[in-house]
């Protein structure tokens, strides 16, 4: 007797029909498509009510994803004859589409569970499939079982479960499918912030002492060390005077996640403090998947105050995009329809690759322990991040704040085991500043400049994803210098090495809710150096140029040497001291910080 013919869209049984089978619901058994081990601090609580709805996300392949990669580095590397020549958001997704094989066999199943393709919805590359299901039927369509998961130090709750399986034939068309295995979630996507007490005014008298920057020959106030302001980054970064012109095609924007709102009187106040010129200024408000934007100045947040004022205070009068992206936890399993998918970058990066204008530089300030996202999701994420840097978009992420660590600025609390069932210790890379297509922003305190002590600068190598071409010279001479067996097993040297730049991180004076307030970590960085990139830009743009897009291949290359190169520092983490800055690029503070006046004429 003959088995189940498994390479049709159902599973057809020899001799029967395919409408019989249909009306018997014969299906190729299923078959496990991914497992994974619950991470540190998550506990089954209970199992989720059948009126549960789960907001299912279901990624085809993109089959030609390597001829978009080929595109994407041809068109960001400055030796390249097509470098800048980027693509429409139409050419992205043609190559970013499935197989219509695919696109059948994945609306062919559906349909054998009665779901009308009115019932879903496809981006615009139809690589994604979107839908609200009971969890009932999803347990089913997937052979497992959902759980209330609980997590010990929050509170928080989500539905999740550890393996699922798909029919065999389903394998080659769909690449993953979720929320299913995903546990790293908002309250793992941690803001890089770190509190200070100390809120000195920045010195308003006009001459000041100043100490020499043997960096750039600027001389920089000598309140810099101990306070930064937009006055101070101008002086260190070399950018003093000079005035964007291209403000009808140049853009740059901030994302804001978990309602933290960037408030507008917060704005005026940072403003008529440290850009009397720009007072008055605003920037555009973009709701994500019903994003709130509340302007009661106690609603006002930390990180998306500190990132508005600093990236667009730097990069004035280019104009400013604040994204609120909707969710929050603690998410309540027991609500029929989630108003979200607890996958924010998700839902904002839908939002994004679906609207043909995208600011031409974005900054992100969070970020998830690499290893809470499951590979394959990492993978798709990062590969859309692949597809925005064709479009000519330059993304930037906080590095983290926890050196080799866990991100948690506090080395006693960081936790630097493996989840993959062996709890062996190691160091902990942040997603997605492991991603080889975004440009990852570590920190640095003082004049000159060295590695950020306060809290550690994220830095090492991801354990996902390989190292990239572009890097292969300067990574390779970092690890041929640590002497032999430093860290062995703790880290994994064939991987994308991280952060990519630095930039000042510690002792920000912001605006927060009224009052001046001092604050650090990466999520000062990230957008410190978006608002240089945001001024590199306008450079490009007044020699009738095309922006930067994807950053890395031009910075390793043509551009390195408009960097200052941070020598002195470590970023310590999982009790040990981390990696220590060398001369040229280092696992703690990347190429070093940006020289805008060499920089300007390097991008030319
Ligand atoms: C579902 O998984 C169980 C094992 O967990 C297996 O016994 C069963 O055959 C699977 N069902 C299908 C339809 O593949
Ligand atoms: C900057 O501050 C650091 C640490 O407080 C100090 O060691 C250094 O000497 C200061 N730099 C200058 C130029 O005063
Ligand atoms: C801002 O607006 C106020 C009130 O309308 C006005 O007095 C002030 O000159 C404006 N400042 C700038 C820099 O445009
Ligand atoms: C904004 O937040 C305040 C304080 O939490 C609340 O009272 C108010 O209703 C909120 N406004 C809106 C429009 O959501
Ligand atoms: C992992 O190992 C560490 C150190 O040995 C221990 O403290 C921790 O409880 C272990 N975690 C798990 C989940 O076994
Ligand atoms: C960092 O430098 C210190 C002091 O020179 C040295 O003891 C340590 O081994 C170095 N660490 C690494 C990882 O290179």
């Amino acid at each position: 007797m003959r088995g189940p013919s498994c390479r049709g869209l159902l599973c057809l049984v020899a001799l029967a029909s395919f409408t019989e089978s249909l009306a018997a619901g014969q299906r190729c058994p299923h078959k496990l498509k991914e497992s994974v081990n619950p991470p540190r601090g998550w506990a089954k609580h209970s199992i989720p009510p059948a009126e549960h709805n789960i907001v299912l996300r279901i990624a085809l392949p993109q089959p030609n994803f390597g001829v978009l990669e080929k595109h994407l580095y041809e068109v960001s590397d400055p030796y390249h004859p097509r470098y800048g020549a980027h693509l429409s958001k139409e050419e992205v997704d043609g190559l970013v589409a499935p197989h219509q094989e695919s696109i059948d066999a994945v609306d062919e199943w559906l349909m054998s569970y009665d779901i009308k393709e009115t019932d879903f919805v496809r981006s615009p590359a139809k690589d994604w499939v979107t839908l609200t299901l009971p969890v009932r039927l999803v347990e089913e369509m997937l052979n497992t079982t959902y759980h209330v998961w609980k997590h010990e130090g929050s509170g928080d709750s989500i539905v999740r479960t550890t393996s699922y399986s798909l029919p065999e034939n389903l394998h080659e068309h769909i690449d993953l499918v979720q929320p299913t295995t995903m546990f790293g979630q908002f309250k793992e996507m941690k803001s890089t912030i770190v509190w200070s007490d100390d809120t000195e005014a920045p010195s308003q008298s006009k001459n000041v002492a100043s100490i020499h920057n043997p960096a750039t020959g600027v001389p920089v106030d000598a309140s810099c060390n101990k306070t930064i302001t937009i006055k101070c980054l101008q002086q260190l970064y070399n950018a003093v005077g000079f005035t964007p012109t291209q403000l009808s095609k140049n853009t740059i924007g901030i994302t804001g996640y978990l309602e933290e709102f960037a408030n507008l009187q917060d704005l005026q106040s940072f403003y008529a403090e440290q850009r009397p010129d720009a007072l008055n200024s605003s920037f555009e408000f973009i709701s994500v998947k019903g994003g709130l934007n509340n302007q009661t100045l106690s609603e006002a947040g930390a990180e998306a105050n500190l990132d508005v004022q600093f990236a667009f205070g730097l990069s004035h009068p280019i104009a400013g995009t604040f994204y609120s992206t909707a969710g929050r936890p603690p998410f309540k399993p027991d609500v029929g329809t989630p108003t979200n998918t607890n996958e924010p970058y998700a839902d904002w990066l839908d939002f994004v690759l679906s609207h043909p204008n995208t600011p031409l530089t974005v900054s992100t300030s969070y970020g998830d322990h690499e290893q809470t996202v499951p590979e394959s999701y990492a993978r798709r994420t990062c590969a859309s991040f692949a597809q925005l840097g064709a479009r000519g978009v330059s993304l930037m992420f906080s590095s983290g704040d926890g050196g080799v660590g866990d991100n948690d600025a506090n080395p006693a609390t960081q936790t630097c085991f493996t989840n993959d069932g062996r709890n062996a210790t190691r160091f902990i890379p942040l997603f997605p500043a492991s991603c080889p297509f975004v440009t990852s922003v570590g920190g640095t305190q003082n004049v000159p400049e060295i590695a950020v002590s306060r809290f550690f600068s994220g830095g090492g190598f991801s354990d996902y994803f390989p190292r990239p071409w572009y890097q292969d010279k300067v990574v390779e001479k970092y690890l041929k210098a640590l002497p032999k067996g430093t860290y062995e097993g703790l880290f994994n040297p064939a991987g994308r090495g991280i952060p990519d730049v630095a930039a000042q991180g510690d002792r920000f004076r912001i605006w927060l809710r009224g009052v001046p307030r001092s604050i650090g970590g990466t999520s000062a960085s990230a957008p410190t150096f978006a608002g240089i990139v945001a001024l590199l830009n306008d450079v490009r743009l007044s020699h009738g140029q095309p922006p930067l897009g994807f950053l890395n291949p031009l910075l390793y290359s043509k551009a390195v040497s408009g960097f200052n190169d941070i020598t002195i520092g470590h970023n310590s983490g999982c009790g040990t001291t981390g990696f220590n800055c060398t001369e040229g690029w280092d696992p703690v503070t990347g190429l070093g910080t940006p020289n805008f006046g060499k920089l300007k004429k390097l991008v030319l």
